[in-house]
Formats: C-alpha cells, sequence, structure tokens
C-alpha cells in the first residue's frame, strides 16, 4: 500500500513511521508539504497517487491558537479539507486525528463516536472541529480518530514536564478539576495500522489508553511509577489561568473498538524505556 505520513516530524508522527516503516511510508512534514495550501496539496498529493494518507500534522499550540486564530483554522480546519479532496481524487484512504477538544467538557459520562460535537471552548477545538467537517464533506474514505492528553517518546508531554519540575522543585501544584484519558504514542499508532489492515469500516473512532485520571492523578502516577519523593498538592485550572479554557470532562468513549491497555500500563513501559 503506498502510503504518505504527513505531520512525520512530530511526536505522534514520528511513532507512525516507525509502526509503518515496513510499508515504506514516504514522510513529510512543513519542508516538504503545506497542508494549509490547497494547490501544493493537490499537486504533491495527485504527482505521488498514494492509496493511504496519515495526517499527523497539525497546529497544536493550544494556547497559541487563541491569538494565532488564522493559522489554527488554515491548518486545522481547511488544510484537512484540502487533504481530503486531493485524497477523493485519487481515491486513497485518509486517516486524520482529532481531540476531545472538539467537546465543550459538560457531559461527566463521557463522548462516544456518535456524540456530535458543538461549541468548543477555545479556537483550537473550534479550528480542529472545522477541520472534522470538511473531512466528512470533502470525502468518503476516511478513518477520523480522536484522542487525547498524548504523550510520547518523540515530543514535548505532561510526563517530562513534571519529571523535569521534579528535578528543580519539592513541591509541585497539579490541576485537579479536568479529567480526561491520557493516550500513549506508541498505542495509538498501532492501533491506527489495525484499523486499516483489518479493514475496519470508514468513520469516527475514538483511541485512548484505558481509564480516566485528573493531571493531578496522571501527576501521582509518574512519581509512583519513579519513586520520586516530590510533593504533589492538587489545586484548581484558576491557579494557572491559560490564554485557552481546557474542558473541565475531556472524556472519550470508545464503543467501537477492542479497548487498549490501562493508561497506567502504559506509562509504566513508557517510563521504563
Ligand atoms: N498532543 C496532544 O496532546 C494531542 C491531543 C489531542 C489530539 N492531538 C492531535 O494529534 C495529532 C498529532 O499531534 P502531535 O502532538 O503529534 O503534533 P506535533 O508534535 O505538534 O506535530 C505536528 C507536526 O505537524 C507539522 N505541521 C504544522 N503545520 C503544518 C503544515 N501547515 N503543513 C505540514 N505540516 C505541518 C509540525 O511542524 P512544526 O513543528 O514545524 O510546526 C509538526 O511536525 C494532531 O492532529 C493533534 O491535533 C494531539
Amino acid at each position: 500500500m503506498k502510503t504518505i505520513i504527513i505531520g512525520a516530524k512530530g511526536m505522534l508522527g514520528k511513532e507512525l513511521a516507525k509502526i509503518f516503516q515496513d510499508w515504506n511510508p514516504i514522510c513529510w512534514d512543513q519542508a516538504e508539504i503545506d497542508i494549509a495550501d490547497r494547490e501544493d496539496v493537490n499537486e504533491k498529493i495527485s504527482e505521488t497517487k498514494p492509496d493511504l494518507v496519515v495526517n499527523a500534522a497539525a497546529y497544536t499550540n493550544v494556547d497559541g491558537a487563541e491569538t494565532n486564530r488564522d493559522l489554527a483554522m488554515k491548518v486545522n480546519g481547511y488544510g484537512v479539507g484540502n487533504l481530503a479532496e486531493a485524497c477523493k481524487k485519487c481515491n486513497a484512504i485518509l486517516i486524520h486525528y482529532s481531540t476531545d477538544y472538539v467537546f465543550n467538557g459538560k457531559k461527566q459520562e463521557g463522548y462516544k463516536e456518535d456524540d456530535q460535537p458543538k461549541n468548543p471552548i477555545n479556537v483550537y477545538g473550534k479550528s480542529k472541529l472545522l477541520g472534522e467537517k470538511l473531512l466528512q464533506k470533502n470525502t468518503g474514505k476516511f478513518y477520523l480518530i480522536r484522542l487525547s492528553w498524548l504523550f510520547g517518546k518523540f515530543g514535548k508531554n505532561f510526563v517530562e514536564t513534571m519529571l523535569t519540575l521534579a528535578q528543580k522543585n519539592e513541591i509541585i501544584k497539579v490541576v485537579n478539576d479536568q479529567r480526561g484519558k491520557p493516550t500513549f504514542a506508541f498505542d495509538l499508532a498501532k492501533k491506527t495500522r489495525n484499523l486499516v489492515e483489518e479493514k475496519f469500516p470508514f468513520g469516527i473512532y475514538h483511541i485512548t489508553n484505558e481509564g480516566d485520571c485528573s493531571w493531578y492523578e496522571f501527576a501521582c502516577e509518574i512519581f509512583k511509577i519513579t519513586g520520586n519523593k516530590v510533593e504533589i498538592i492538587p489545586v484548581e485550572s484558576k491557579e494557572f489561568p491559560t490564554a485557552a479554557k481546557r474542558p473541565a470532562w475531556s472524556i472519550l468513549v470508545n464503543t467501537k473498538l477492542p479497548p487498549n491497555r490501562s493508561w497506567q500500563e502504559a506509562l509504566e513501559e513508557y517510563l521504563k524505556n
């Protein structure tokens, strides 16, 4: 299967490049293609004639999106529309990643794949929702995968932030009023490959690790595994004001796929390697 991975230098993209390695994927990032540029996308996809495009490229700075709205919309919204249009022309499958932030975070029991996202509470969520809509409008051959709280060895993430903070501080305050489901990039990349190989029906999927937690609980587990003696204090989000609001209940419920291992097991593997 001729495969292109876009955003191949990002945290998830690098993991995908490894998982799909034996398919000899073509790996592109900003230097090779600008997904926000419709002509560039059309030209490069039509010249390459892929069977599968995996798009892990995105504008992922959640706080930055509040002031860079146009760029976020161009990349996360219209950029996805461009890819979907180009894939449809050459009959390629498009795998695209979205986020829990397309929901407004008020539903405590969590969001299923067929829940309709509305009123995202920050610009990043709005831009990703635009991408979801344009994807579904422009092609039928898509896997739309929502994930949350990504961690993995190829990018800046919460686990690394906590470990860095613990080197310099004896006490760390961590937010305890936002809940979500951590997602290990390696597990997500593997499940992505399964979707294609096992020819699951096209559509929307929620892929995270199993179980939910607050950021505070996530931090406690990190230091339990590493044996670090740092004191962790649970606090409310208002103690750490950010440019973008975060949803309080950001739980993606998977009703379609065999569940992944728990986030604690995945975290343990990540930390031990
Ligand atoms: N990280 C999370 O916690 C999280 C949570 C939920 C959903 N997601 C979604 O998961 C996917 C992967 O996220 P990630 O954290 O792996 O992202 P990432 O590490 O930020 O990587 C994104 C990659 O896309 C590239 N890129 C940005 N704009 C581009 C453009 N216009 N054309 C081509 N490439 C471009 C970036 O290049 P530069 O570095 O040069 O900008 C970067 O290499 C994204 O769709 C994201 O929205 C992530």
